[in-house]
């Protein structure tokens, strides 16, 4: 592994469930990851869905060290650009196209490319990635089509997102070949917008004691 990869997976396993923040007011988003940590989760992913998602994450950044800020839906070379000049400390893409990956392969930010097939994964690997979003997880076949995928590939290591939320996370993190989840359940947008902080806590909290061995 390069120390990219090492350092990408150290931070998704010390996350392990990881909130995909969709922010929509700048006010928001000091509080929701504030919210988010004292529920015991810090590793965050902001995603490049809104106007105000950089401010959020550097807003955060600023605000809220416990939070370990990575910036989400990087679909091109110069969203991976404005993740790296605000210093996030990873990226994560729903896909795997040939151009955002030589970008990436050549970029200091350890980034996490999105697969949901074989072929995307091999282009994946090619390019030195690893471990992958596996993207949209449920849809694509759940956790049956992430066992068929660790036949020809036992090394890599998966963050699904996409349909996972507190009912199926422990199942999904039960898989050998998973490292961490991913999703928006943590973060539902009625909960943001009507600042429903203490709702967002008590989710983290449950879905963490949910990990735990009974
Ligand atoms: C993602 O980008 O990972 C998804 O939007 C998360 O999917 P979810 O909303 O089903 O959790």
């Amino acid at each position: 592994m390069t120390p990219k990869q090492e350092k990408l997976t150290a931070l998704l396993k010390s996350g392990c469930v990881i909130p995909v923040l969709t922010i929509e007011r700048l006010a928001d988003a000091v509080p929701l990851a504030r919210a988010l940590v004292a529920g015991g989760v810090r590793v965050l992913e902001v995603t490049l869905r809104t106007l105000v998602a950089l401010p959020a994450a550097k807003a955060i950044m600023a605000d809220v060290p416990e939070a370990v800020v990575g910036i989400g839906t990087i679909l091109n070379e110069d969203d991976l650009a404005r993740a790296e000049d605000i210093g996030a400390q990873f990226g994560i893409s729903p896909g795997a196209t040939p151009d955002l990956l030589r970008a990436a392969a050549a970029s200091a930010l350890p980034c996490a490319p999105g697969i949901a097939t074989a072929s995307e994964l091999m282009l994946a690997l090619a390019h030195g990635f690893g471990p992958v979003k596996f993207f949209p997880a449920e849809q694509s076949g759940g956790i049956k089509a992430l066992r068929a995928l660790a036949g020809p590939f036992p090394d890599m290591r998966f963050c699904p997102t996409g349909g996972i939320g507190e009912a199926n996370a422990a199942t999904w993190l039960a898989e050998p070949n998973v490292i961490a989840v991913g999703g928006s359940w943590l973060c539902p947008a009625a909960d943001i917008r009507s600042g429903n902080w203490s709702g967002i806590t008590a989710m983290c909290e449950r879905t963490m004691k949910s990990l735990k061995p009974a």
